[in-house]
């Protein structure tokens, strides 16, 4: 039975990108070898890091004033590895905490200057996004979340402001068009729209970095990884060459416009449905509805047991809440088709005819 994969992360990956990765695993390019058995410093490698980079440059029109960098350790090893290469001890970076993961970034950050909270969503379990806080003229950066993938609430204004923004991208990267230029440094965990998880994207502006006195550890000074084009180590190389795929798979379908109109569609028919249907509601603000992941409950929690069974006799899976919201979550990310969100609003009417 076909499966209809809504999971948060890591999460669902393009047909041909499965396919053509399976096949590198085996033997890569007919050489004989799988890609898991050839040295980083080869050529098929090289050739390899080099394409994922200019794909990225290409999908998010990046000048040359930006490295992009892939790393191990997630993004939550980004979370102190931003503010320990950007931050001195006696300056300061403003935090926009909505959510978890926000939350998990401005408490690392504590250990390497002054942190100050602009705004914070915690008062209503983050289902809406600040908008209306001062932004001090002295800030080092600024550090947002671009998605919040556990309350499905999404960063859709960026403010106008003196300082790069720093942004937790982890979960819509690629799935919609940015004003790059506004960003200093962007951070992403590939396990949703980029790739497997194992590889950390970063995108820096070259000229933030190396900026503060303080000694950084050779591995975790992003000055390292842009002078050895990621390969300083050993790079995660099967991640990234799946990373090469899903940033082929993205051109060739359109590119980030192209991305966020699909996704934008497929978020319209899923709302729509929690909108009218008189069994489930939506936790979030409706402004500030991720298209990534959408947050919903049934209004009674005791058919819950019910709606998990349907979709899973559907091949519906990943549909369960995040432990700290409850109810559902259906996470749709770029490599989901329409079809799938088609099949959950089906399950969702076929409740209604059941228990209406
Ligand atoms: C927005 C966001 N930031 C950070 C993380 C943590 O990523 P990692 O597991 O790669 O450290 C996640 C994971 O789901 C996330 O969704």
């Amino acid at each position: 039975m076909k499966k209809h994969n809504f999971y948060a992360g890591p999460a669902i990956l393009a047909p041909e990108v499965k396919e053509k990765a399976s096949q590198a695993a085996l033997d890569y390019q007919g050489i004989g070898l799988s890609l898991m058995e050839l040295s980083h410093r080869g050529k098929e490698f090289v050739e390899i890091l080099d394409k994922t980079q200019s794909h990225v440059r290409e999908i998010l029109s990046l000048s040359d004033e930006y490295a992009v960098l892939f790393l191990t350790g997630g993004a939550s090893t980004q979370f102190f590895m931003t503010a320990m290469n950007l931050l001195d001890q006696n300056e300061t970076a403003g935090y926009v905490d909505t959510g978890s993961w926000s939350s998990k970034a401005i408490k690392e950050a504590k250990s390497f200057g002054n942190i100050e909270v602009l705004a914070s969503s915690s008062d209503k379990n983050y289902n809406y996004i600040p908008k209306a806080y001062d932004i001090p003229n002295n800030l080092k950066y600024l550090h947002l979340t671009g998605n919040n993938t556990i309350f499905g609430t999404q960063t859709k204004m960026w403010p106008e402001i003196n300082c790069p923004i720093v942004c937790d991208m982890s979960s819509d990267i690629f799935s919609r068009e940015i004003p790059v230029n506004k960003f200093g440094l962007i951070y992403a965990g590939a396990q949703k729209n980029v790739g497997p998880a194992g590889v950390t994207l970063v995108i820096v502006k070259k000229d933030i970095v190396g900026k503060i006195e303080r000694q950084i550890p050779t591995m975790l000074n992003y000055a390292t990884h842009i002078a050895k084009n990621s390969s300083f180590n050993t790079p995660p190389v099967f991640p990234i060459y799946v990373t090469m795929l899903t940033m082929e798979w993205i051109i060739k379908n359109g590119g980030a416009k192209a991305m966020e109109q699909r996704n934008q569609r497929k978020a319209e028919t899923l709302y729509n449905e929690i909108d009218r249907n008189e069994l489930f509601v939506g936790t979030c603000n409706t402004e500030d509805r991720s298209p990534m992941n959408a947050t919903f409950v049934l209004k009674n929690e005791n058919l819950g047991t019910d709606f998990l069974r349907l979709c899973e006799d559907a091949g519906i899976v990943g549909i369960k809440g995040h432990k700290s919201v409850g109810g559902f979550r259906a996470s749709m990310y770029n490599a989901l088709e329409h079809e799938s969100v088609e099949v959950l609003v089906s399950i969702m009417q076929e409740m209604v005819k059941k228990f209406g």
